[in-house]
């Protein structure tokens, strides 16, 4: 089966990796200089027989429909179903009539009424923009005057432009964060195994969110998917409801449910869903899969899982290599060095995210991730050394790497 990847990051890279112990041949576009089989063709140019779209943006642009209506098969929702993602406001309201648990929420385009909701909520204060900002788009804060001086830079467009001019004020949840990753296929979902992620770009969660610095799998599960209480409730309470409700609304939704869930004292709890897999916890889930990565896509793709994933109890961790500046102001265009001997470790791979070829043809930074460090052991511990022996090889000026991630679990 020959089958085309669509974007360019780490989680492309890990895509294309573990679809190719299957494939005849994998093609990613546009891809990186790190990604073998990487072309710089649009998708609609490319024949494949199978498509798999990784990052939002082109899903809440209809490329899976354009592509479906042209007769191809394709791992990915349609517009209709990336509006999950698309739109807060729009997954909020899908929430609460699947009956999923969520934090309490409003959503408003006028100031007034933001401020007015905002001081009948209690601290921790969590503002949102409606639209795509990834992942950048949100403030969590004790502090109401920060939360009422967001509202006002939000609205206005100064903060995120026309993504802030709907926002969304939540309820502050407390406990930690898991990923879950639902494949799909329009009716029933299967559940991988669950990753934490780091989102904050300084140690001990400190600083403002970014795509995510680092993660690690599995998440508190046993390796026993079917079994595990967390994944059993997050497929029975909240994926199977969403899928119902899609459903409901005459949505096809062939493609990955995400759930950003965080584990409250009440129980978990959803704080969002992507419709696509999750960087940087996609390069610790699909390596880990014993199963075939391609049979699961392509039956969900077709609109009929038969295949029940199965994954290894090795741990990996991975720790993201970002720019200087990141997230505000990446500085890119950096030489990056000890590739090679990172990857010549044991149990280390190396995905290039935002890397490029430079005027002399030596690799160089071109983005605020850089690249994903992806270290498998037999327990999180083994894990987390062999990522941040893979790290300590590499360098660039002013290479911004967290240093404790999965510090807490692999103690
Ligand atoms: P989101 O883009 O909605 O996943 O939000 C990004 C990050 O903000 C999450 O990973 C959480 O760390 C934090 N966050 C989002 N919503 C809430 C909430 N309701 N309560 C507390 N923290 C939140
Ligand atoms: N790791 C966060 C995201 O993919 O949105």
């Amino acid at each position: 089966m020959r089958v085309c990847v669509v974007g360019s990051g780490g989680r492309e890279a890990a895509l294309a990796d573990v679809l190719a112990r299957d494939a005849t041949e994998v093609l990613v576009t546009p891809g990186n200089p790190l990604i073998e089989g990487s072309v710089d063709i649009p998708p609609e140019d490319i024949d494949a027989d199978l498509y798999v779209i990784g990052p939002e943006a082109p899903l809440v642009d209809g490329l899976a429909d354009r592509l479906r209506a042209d007769g191809r098969l394709v791992f990915g929702p349609g517009a209709d179903g990336a509006q999950l993602e698309g739109s807060k406001a729009y997954m909020k309201d899908l929430l609460a009539e699947a009956g999923v648990p969520t934090a309490a929420y409003g959503s408003f385009t006028e100031a007034q009424p933001a401020r007015a909701f905002l001081d009948t909520m209690a601290p921790p204060f969590v503002i949102k923009t409606d639209g795509l900002a990834a992942g950048k788009g949100v403030v969590v804060t004790d502090d109401l005057a920060e939360a009422r001086n967001s509202v006002d830079d939000y609205l206005s467009g100064d903060a995120f432009g026309d993504a802030g001019r709907r926002l969304v004020i939540e309820e502050g949840l407390v406990g930690p964060e898991v990923s879950v990753f639902a494949v799909c296929d329009g009716t029933r979902g299967v559940l991988l195994s669950p990753a934490q992620d780091f989102k904050r770009i300084g140690d001990g969660d400190t600083g403002p969110n970014t795509g995510g610095m680092g993660a690690y799998s599995p998440y508190g599960s046993d390796g026993d998917l079917s079994s595990d209480e967390l994944t059993r409730t997050v497929a029975d309470d909240f994926i199977a409801p969403t899928l119902a409700t899609l459903r409901r609304r005459g949505i096809d939704f062939r493609g990955v449910l995400y759930a950003g869930l965080m584990l409250t004292a009440d129980g978990p709890k959803l704080l969002e869903y992507n419709v696509r897999f999750g960087d940087p916890e996609t390069q610790v889930v699909l390596p880990r899969m014993t199963s075939s990565l391609l049979e699961l896509l392509g039956q969900a793709a077709a609109g009929s899982i038969e295949a029940q994933p199965t994954c290894s109890d090795d741990a990996m961790v991975n720790v993201v290599c970002a720019s200087e500046g990141y997230p505000v102001a990446p500085r890119i265009g950096n030489h990056i060095s000890g590739l090679e001997a990172a990857r010549l470790l044991p149990g280390v791979t190396v995905y290039g995210a935002g890397v490029a070829i430079g005027e002399d043809g030596d690799l160089v930074s071109s983005g605020g991730r850089v690249l994903s460090v992806c270290g498998r052991g037999a327990d999180v511990a083994e894990a987390r050394q062999r990522a941040y022996a893979g790290v300590a090889e590499l360098s660039w000026p002013g290479m911004t790497v967290r240093t404790d991630i999965a510090a807490a679990v692999a103690s």
